[in-house]
């Protein structure tokens, strides 16, 4: 097969890229309409709306716009690190990736006509915004997740969060899963990984691929996996 000579092969690779995302969000939110999975949306790490419109269109195209998003971001630049497992050639923590505060976040919203009633979106870093472990509140009913904040104190925190809110059935989907350094794997991936030695209770089973970093998995009860 030839590629098209007339495609300019970076805008080519840009849209591969959507598609790619574009096809998982609306696979994911289709298996869960047809599996009976309830719930909402929930992202932690939504800057620029960019995953947030992918996941909303697929949403809507599924047949579905009741289901609620939550976005949670600083929308300023990424936490200074607290662990060395911060640290990572693609970014800096502390640096400049993020910012321009949460009003620029409901001009992109507006702009790819997300309705306003549609979505939450939470400012500040996530262990001030993030109801601590244990604690009751929104959001309670979880059926896509993605998190997409690169670093892994960033992640230890959501999944402090996310502990009493997993469910048979939620995919979890992570945007730098294959992020990795000469000297250590990614953060998100250790963070996931840790948490499931610790709670043999959850399984996570591998689900899609959605770029060269990102992927998804389904949650399940691991009493559920014949051993
Ligand atoms: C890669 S960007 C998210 C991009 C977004 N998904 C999009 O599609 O436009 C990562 C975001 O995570 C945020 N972030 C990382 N760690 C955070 C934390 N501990 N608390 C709040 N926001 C955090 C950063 O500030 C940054 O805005």
């Amino acid at each position: 097969m030839y590629l098209d000579d007339d495609l300019d092969p970076i805008a080519r690779a840009v849209q591969r890229v959507l598609e790619g995302y574009l096809a998982f969000f609306y696979d994911a939110w289709v298996n869960q309409n047809i599996n009976a999975i309830s719930g909402d949306y929930v992202e932690f790490g939504s800057w620029g709306a960019n995953t947030m419109n992918m996941s909303y269109q697929a949403m809507v195209l599924s047949g579905r716009a009741d289901r609620h998003l939550w976005a949670y971001d600083s929308f300023q630049p990424l936490p200074e690190a607290t662990d060395e497992r911060d640290y990572h050639p693609g970014w800096n923590p502390g640096g400049p990736m993020g910012g321009g505060g949460v009003e620029k976040f409901h001009e992109a919203c507006a702009r790819h006509g997300i309705p306003r009633e549609a979505y939450t979106a939470t400012e500040g870093y996530f262990d001030t915004t993030l109801p601590p472990l244990g604690t009751d509140g929104d959001p309670t009913d979880i059926a896509v997740c993605l998190i997409d904040c690169n670093m892994y104190s960033s992640a230890v925190t959501v999944f402090d969060f996310l502990e009493s809110r997993l469910k048979h059935g939620m995919i979890l989907a992570f945007d730098d899963y294959f992020c990795w350094s000469p000297e250590r794997i990614s953060g998100e991936q250790s963070v996931m990984l840790e948490f499931a030695r610790d709670h043999p209770q959850w399984h996570f089973e591998r689900y899609r691929d959605f770029h060269r970093a990102g992927t998804s998995f389904v949650v399940q009860h691991a009493d559920q996996i014949p051993r």
